[in-house]
């Protein structure tokens, strides 16, 4: 018989790695898991909406139905503030961070930073949508968690992860040891071990860019995409273009496929639209421990200063080569000044 090891039995495993761990994280990332098992039920039956109701509405069962990204935030604020093991949460869908002040979580070690729904404007075509988290061990030694716990490098995190709910609903997280990917097998309700170690080619063939925006880029990222568009034999170019519009599910396909996501700064986002804390840092340390870069065209995401939870920035992630190409790019024709300060 084929053995399955799950999510739940792989985060004991390594846990005896870290002899002094007392189970905190594993706790956390068990929580994180319940959540995304809830949503990937409603997020399986999102296209019956109209029959149970719409947002704003009362089903059939008479329970008010919520749109998908908010039902999505409540769940995982909710699992995390019972699970124990975080005392603050910063989420996409929060102006402000959440402190978990009950008992049990005040003085808890880690906070986790949240985009509850990925990809929100794909809900109602059927397209795959995520959620990303990022975790952090507080600065603050006791006490509700802080806003300056949040705003540390991204190469303090402790974990991060994210969840595809897609064709299967996957659960893809690194504690920087690695990247594992777990399908969850919806016949037993369990993650379980699919992709092991998993490892970005250096190298490949696909850029994904909203290309509608192509006119608001900076020089360097036109150059790039026609350089990515030019007949080359010996590179295998012209490249191929995928874009879903779901980062979650873009950055997956190019994790397993190789490629490069970019979003740089457009006249609409002049920043950058992605967001530091809990898109761009959590995704960039996926993407570095499976061998892969991301910068913000010059820079190193996970080196960046943060000042705001909700702080944007330009992103170009994915295969080392092709992110580093884009850097040149970058630098040779937008220059150090288009950088973010
Ligand atoms: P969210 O749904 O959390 O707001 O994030 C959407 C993000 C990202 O998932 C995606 O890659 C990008 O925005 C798409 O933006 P455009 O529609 O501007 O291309
Ligand atoms: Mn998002
Ligand atoms: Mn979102």
């Amino acid at each position: 018989m084929r053995q399955v090891t799950t999510l739940g039995q792989f985060i004991i495993e390594k846990q005896a790695d870290f002899p002094y761990a007392k189970g905190e994280l594993s706790r956390l990332l068990r929580d994180i898991g319940i959540a995304s098992k809830i949503v990937n039920r409603e997020v399986n039956k999102a296209g019956l909406a109209d029959i149970l109701g719409e947002a704003g509405s009362i089903n059939v069962q008479g329970e008010s139905v919520k749109k998908l990204d908010v039902f999505a935030n409540e769940q995982f604020i909710a699992a995390l503030s019972l699970g124990g093991e975080c005392c603050a949460i910063a989420s996409e869908e929060n102006e402000d961070i959440i402190i978990v002040d009950n008992k049990q979580s005040r003085n808890a070690k880690y906070v986790v930073a949240m985009d509850p729904l990925d990809g929100s404007s794909n809900i109602d075509v059927n397209v795959s949508v995520g959620t990303i988290f990022s975790i952090y061990r507080r600065t603050s030694l006791t006490g509700p968690g802080t806003l300056e716990d949040f705003l540390q490098h991204g190469t303090e995190q402790v974990a991060a992860g994210y969840v595809i709910y897609g064709s299967s609903c996957m659960m893809v997280y690194t504690t920087g040891k690695g990247v594992n990917g777990f399908t969850l097998d919806p016949s037993i309700g369990e993650f379980c071990l699919s992709h092991p170690n998993m490892q970005t080619p250096k190298t490949a063939k696909t850029y994904s860019i909203n290309e509608g925006n192509y006119v608001h880029f900076p020089d360097g990222v036109k150059k790039y995409i026609k350089y990515c568009q030019e007949e080359d034999a010996a590179t295998s170019r012209p490249y191929s273009s995928r874009y879903i519009g779901s980062g979650v599910a873009d950055i997956h396909r190019n994790l397993i496929t190789g490629g490069i996501y970019m979003y740089p700064t457009t006249a609409k986002s002049p920043k950058g639209k992605l967001r530091l804390l809990y898109e761009c840092n959590p995704l960039a340390f996926i993407t570095e421990q499976a061998g892969g870069k991301a910068t913000d065209g010059f820079r190193r995401i996970m080196e960046l200063e943060i000042s705001e939870l909700h702080q944007r920035t330009p992103l170009f992630l994915g295969s080392a080569d092709m992110v580093d190409m884009a850097g040149d790019y970058m630098k040779k024709y937008s220059g150090v000044d288009a950088a973010i300060k």
